[in-house]
Order: C-alpha cells, then sequence, then structure tokens
C-alpha cells in the first residue's frame, strides 16, 4: 500500500495568479472582502497580490491599497509576487511577511515575462533576496516554465537544477516548481523531482500546478509520492499568466481540497468556507469558474 503524507500545506494563490490574468476588473473592497474570507478558512498563506508594473497587470494596480486594507490574522503569511526592488519597496510599504521572487527556467518565457534573460535576472533578484531577508522577510523563490515552455518547448531537470541551485545559493527559503502552461504529465514530474529530490529536502519544495489539460491533480498525487506536502493553488480554479498564451488557471484549491480530505490528508482548512469564497469571486467576475467541485456545489444549491 502507497504511503501518504498526513498533512499538506495549501498556498491560496487565487487573489495574485488567479486574479492577474482576468479582464473584469474587481473593486479594491471587493478584493479586500475576498481576502478576508480566504483569511478565515484556515488556510496558513496567501498570495495577496504582485507587485509588478500596473501596465503589465492591470487588474492588480491596486496591490498597495490591497495590502493595507485587508484584515491580517496572525496565522495567516500574507506575501506577495516581487519582481525587483521597486516592488519590494511598495511591498514592505503596503505590509508582507513574504516575498515571493520569480523567473522561468527557458530564456524566452523570461524575457517575456520580465523582458530580461536570465543571465541579467540574478544580480536584481540577489539585491531584492538581501533587503527582503534583512527585514526579516520569508522568501520564496517561483520557477515558471519547469516542464515545458510556451516559446521552446521541452525543458530539462538539469535546467531546473542550474536555476535552483542559484536561487538557493541567493537566500531563497523554499521554491516553488511552475507549470505555467499546464502541460506536465505524471512522468514529467517524477523525472523532474527524481533529480531535485537527489540535492534538496522535500519540505523545501511547492508545487504550483496550472490545469490547462487536467493534469494538475494527477501531477499533485504523484509529487505526493515522492514525499512533497506544498502546494499552491487558487480558489475556483481561476487564474493563468498572461505571458504564457493558452494558460489556464492553477489547479482549484476546492478540488485539491476534496481530493485531499477525502484521502484523509489533513490541511487544516474548512472547505465550505473556501466554497463560499469561490461562489463570491465567480458572482463579482460574472463568470463560472473551472472548478468541478466548486460547479457540483452551486448545482446542489
Ligand atoms: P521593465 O520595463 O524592464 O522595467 O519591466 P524597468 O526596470 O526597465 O523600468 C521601466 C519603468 O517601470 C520605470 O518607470 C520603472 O520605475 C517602472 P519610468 O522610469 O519609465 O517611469 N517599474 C515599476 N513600476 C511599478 N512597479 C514595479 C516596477 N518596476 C519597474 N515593480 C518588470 C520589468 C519586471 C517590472 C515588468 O516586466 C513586469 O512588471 N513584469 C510583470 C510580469 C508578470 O507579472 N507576470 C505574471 C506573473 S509571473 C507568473 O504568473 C508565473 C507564476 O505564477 C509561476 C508559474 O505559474 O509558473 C509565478
Ligand atoms: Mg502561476
Amino acid at each position: 500500500m502507497r504511503q501518504w503524507p498526513t498533512e499538506v500545506r495549501i498556498k491560496e494563490v487565487g487573489p495574485r495568479d488567479g486574479l492577474q490574468n482576468e479582464q473584469n476588473w474587481v473593486h479594491t473592497h471587493d478584493k479586500v472582502a475576498w481576502i478576508n474570507m480566504l483569511s478565515d478558512s484556515g488556510v496558513s498563506e496567501i498570495e495577496y497580490s504582485s507587485f509588478v508594473h500596473p501596465k503589465w497587470i492591470p487588474a492588480l494596480s491596486d496591490a498597495r491599497e490591497v495590502g493595507k486594507r485587508i484584515k491580517r490574522n496572525p496565522n495567516v503569511r500574507y506575501s506577495a509576487l516581487v519582481p525587483n526592488m521597486k516592488g519590494l519597496e511598495h511591498a514592505l510599504e503596503a505590509g508582507i511577511d513574504g516575498a515571493s521572487i520569480f523567473m522561468s527556467a527557458s530564456d524566452s518565457h523570461n524575457k517575456g515575462n520580465i523582458n530580461k534573460s536570465i543571465a541579467d535576472t540574478y544580480s536584481i533578484l540577489k539585491e531584492v533576496i538581501d533587503e527582503a531577508k534583512s527585514a526579516g522577510k520569508h522568501v520564496t523563490g517561483y520557477i515558471s516554465t519547469v516542464f515545458d515552455c510556451p516559446f521552446e518547448g521541452k525543458v530539462t531537470p538539469t535546467q531546473v537544477l542550474r536555476i535552483c541551485e542559484k536561487l538557493y545559493s541567493l537566500g531563497v527559503d523554499d521554491l516553488s516548481l511552475g507549470d505555467t502552461i499546464g502541460t506536465a504529465v505524471p512522468s514529467q514530474v517524477e523525472n523532474l523531482l527524481e533529480v531535485l529530490l537527489k540535492y534538496y529536502p522535500q519540505e523545501k519544495m511547492i508545487m504550483h500546478f496550472h490545469d490547462t489539460r487536467g493534469m494538475a491533480i494527477a501531477n499533485i498525487m504523484t509529487s505526493m509520492e515522492y514525499g512533497i506536502t506544498r502546494f499552491d493553488s487558487s480558489v475556483g480554479g481561476l487564474g493563468g499568466c498572461p505571458y504564457a498564451p493558452g494558460a489556464a488557471g492553477n489547479v482549484a484549491t476546492n478540488d485539491v481540497l476534496y481530493l485531499l480530505h477525502g484521502m484523509g490528508v489533513k490541511t487544516g482548512i474548512d472547505e465550505k468556507k473556501v466554497k463560499e469564497a469561490g461562489f463570491y469571486i465567480q458572482k463579482k467576475l460574472g463568470k463560472q469558474l473551472p472548478s468541478k467541485s466548486l460547479m457540483y456545489a452551486a448545482a446542489q444549491g
């Protein structure tokens, strides 16, 4: 019989990864009310917004306002996406417990996303990591396109390993590995984890699956077989990467909770509260979100 972890930690990325790709503007007060609902769900981390250039991600141009207005639950780590020193300055002003820095494993996605080559990105991130650490903040490093790049195709585990080595040497606390365009199948997850887990413990690795082709739940199962206990997900399956054409939202928190709780894996999160948060943001966006569990719950009334 296979062994599953007894406990899993979810980072709710809906307010950042989820909303960043939305055309419909969600009012600041609605974002704040939604994040407050999520804060009350038992989740241990919420990525509440993104301090990137507002021209690039207009949906999150109110990051500072949101950060200042959300009601902080002391049991929740509030993190935000930070690309550079300007972003960090704004994030510290708005209030963060954690800075999420980010780059890609493939050069062309990195250029499309943050306008820099991989080589030129490190010096920018070093400054951000040093400053965030000296301000006492947790730093998570995202690596995008760890399986496939929309422009370059397959990315090898060795390419990803090189970036892991570099980001750990720069001082990140942990890494979130992004299947940015949702192409990976479980054998790719196995191939990557077989390599990375030779060098880094499972506790330092977070898996971040987008569900473009419906493979995310299978990939989470495979990751758990490798002892991974940390996953990013987004309420309702909201989201996508505006600089990865065709990419769908993150795996839905509602579906992940259904899976984990059904298997007896603890998360500390109240599924009902996440369902209410899903209905709330669905209504604000005026559209049906892709989570199967949420659709089922809506049909039950
Ligand atoms: P750039 O144009 O190269 O920046 O953009 P720059 O340093 O040359 O500065 C140009 C102007 O932007 C200057 O203003 C700066 O002050 C300003 P000017 O002097 O011309 O008036 N500027 C800023 N303003 C506000 N906030 C800032 C900031 N930085 C510079 N932080 C930059 C570089 C990184 C800013 C830009 O490319 C950008 O904002 N990119 C955002 C891309 C993004 O948000 N992508 C989606 C998130 S990543 C993702 O979703 C993947 C993930 O989920 C994992 C996965 O799924 O794989 C994490
Ligand atoms: Mg993402």
